[in-house]
């Protein structure tokens, strides 16, 4: 009889031990568009940046186009959020230009880029975007510096 129970025990142990084991796999397996929050997280993330990036006097100049009206304003922050969704594993398809032809002839300076990732930081600490998956945004974005900042 105690065999039977210590078997018993065990095979339940093992079972626990697996599912702990199988969510931990199934949390680290998961893209970091569903670790963000899905859809709906990474469009308030766009829409959160560049509503802050036009407030920002250090490089709303850039953004006179976006600024003219809510509807560029609406399509700049629908652009933006395919990009972010698409290059963190979401299910979008960004129609947009490369990043290269996209930023090419606007000058965009090495401070210009590094403020607007300071915006990004403090949309994502705004929105409470846990530091692991916001070092991996960054990580992601920061690398196309060499595409956005022409000479
Ligand atoms: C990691 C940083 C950045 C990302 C991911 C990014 C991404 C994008 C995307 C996806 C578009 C739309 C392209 C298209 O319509 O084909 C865009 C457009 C644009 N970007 Fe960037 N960009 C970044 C940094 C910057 C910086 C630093 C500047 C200037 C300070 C800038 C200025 C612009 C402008 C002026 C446009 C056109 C916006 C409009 O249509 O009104 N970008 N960017």
């Amino acid at each position: 009889m105690k065999i039977k129970v210590w078997k018993s025990t065990g095979l339940v142990l093992a079972a626990n031990l697996s599912l702990v084991c199988g969510l931990q796999a199934a949390e680290i397996g998961k893209s970091l568009y569903v670790r963000l929050g899905g859809q709906s997280a990474i469009q308030a993330v766009a829409s959160d940046l560049v509503d802050r990036i036009l407030l920002d006097d250090r490089v709303n100049n850039w953004f006179a186009q976006a600024a003219a009206s809510s509807a560029n304003a609406a399509a700049y922050k629908s652009k933006l959020s395919d990009f972010i969704c698409q290059n963190t594993g979401g299910p979008c398809n960004y129609t947009g230009r490369d990043m290269v032809a996209a930023h090419k002839g606007r000058a965009v300076t090495s401070e210009a880029f590094d403020a607007v990732v300071q915006d990004l930081i403090a949309v994502l600490d705004n929105l409470e975007v846990p530091s692991k998956e916001k070092r991996q945004l960054l990580e992601i974005l920061g690398p196309l510096k060499a595409s956005i900042v022409q000479k």
